[in-house]
């Protein structure tokens, strides 16, 4: 599959309008392909500096119950571009300022949260609550993060990033390093990569940091082939893309657990003599220690820019579920 810039057909954009995106189980290969498209036809408007007012008069709730840059912010800017408005609860639990500090549950939050929006795009360090807040939600609801569950919309981003430096994802050997237990990222991208024919998938991580096996299990069935390691080194050797990710400290049982693995997995310049010819490194970010800021000029170092592609993909995704593609 290429990805042409184009909006989506009427019957597309019908299919997508209303509909939540809280994992990527749930998507189908045309859908990524539509998410795809739409994503570049943003990308380019972005780049021909086009005024768009796609969501002019449309509010999003932008719910974020966990720290987040990229995720909240280019929501938040894809949402603008469009011509819409946002609406915002941003907190950790040191600092509060919804009504969920006074015990309303999620549930109850969304229900009333559905009157003042047209769309909600939610961030909580709570795994599966995504199944409650789609229960609750009558507005599309677009799942910034759920715990260690999934992450959708960073999984797009990650696809959108590989087609345009690689241009296809078919054919290609994948590695995913570093926590693959605690990371959503991960578990997303997995899901994601499968949807495609590529040639393998090596899930490179310290031996403490599995991938978990259902998560696997699922891949194998479709016949996908996927290889565990538990040396970065071999995965840099032998992936055209290299998706690097940082230890989730927020999300270990205990600091000794953490203490073991956090250096484990750390991409150096050495590394980069390694690479197999015209192999790109991703990383969701932000970064801890896992990618030297040496590796940083390498050609194909292109996790910055990947962030950036957050705004097209999230634009995509809000005027595709709320039916606003013009
Ligand atoms: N990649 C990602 O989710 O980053 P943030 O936590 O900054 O949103």
């Amino acid at each position: 599959m290429a990805i042409l810039p184009g909006k989506p057909t009427q019957a597309a954009l019908d299919a997508f309008t209303g509909r939540n995106i809280m994992d990527i189980e749930s998507l189908s290969k045309e859908d990524l392909e539509t998410i795809m498209q739409t994503a570049a036809y943003y990308d380019q408007a972005l780049e021909e500096k086009r005024l768009l007012d796609d969501m002019k008069g449309k509010i999003m709730a932008s719910l974020f119950f966990e720290p987040s840059t990229r995720t909240r912010l280019s929501f938040e800017s894809a949402i603008e571009r469009l011509g819409g408005k946002v609406i915002t609860v941003s907190e950790t639990p040191t600092m509060q300022t919804s009504s969920t500090a006074k015990g309303e549950t999620m549930y109850d939050a969304i229900r009333v949260i559905n009157y003042y929006c047209d769309v909600i795009a939610c961030r909580s360090p709570i795994k599966g609550v995504r199944h409650e807040i789609a229960r609750a939600a009558t507005v599309p609801y677009i799942n910034g993060g759920d715990g260690s569950g999934e992450h959708p919309t960073q999984a797009l981003l990650d696809v959108y990033t590989i087609y345009k430096e690689k241009g296809t994802l078919d054919g290609l050997v994948h590695a995913i390093c570093g926590d693959l237990k605690y990371g959503r990222a991960p578990h997303s991208l997995l899901d994601a990569l499968s949807k495609f024919d590529v040639k393998k998938i090596i899930l490179a991580s310290p031996q403490e940091l599995r991938m978990p096996a259902e998560n696997i299990e699922k891949i194998k069935a479709k016949g996908i082939e996927i290889e565990e390691c538990f040396e970065l080194d071999y995965a840099v050797e032998h992936a055209d893309m290299i998706y690097m990710t940082r230890v989730q400290r927020e999300r270990f049982g205990s600091q000794e657990e953490y203490e073991r693995n956090k250096n484990l997995f750390i991409m150096s310049e050495r590394h980069i003599q390694m690479f197999r010819p015209g192999a790109i490194v991703l990383h969701p970010l932000p970064r801890v220690n896992e990618i030297e800021v040496e590796v940083d000029e390498y050609p194909g170092a292109v996790y910055f820019a990947q962030s950036g592609n957050g705004v097209p993909v999230r634009m995509a995704l809000l005027a595709l579920v709320t039916g606003c593609v013009k």
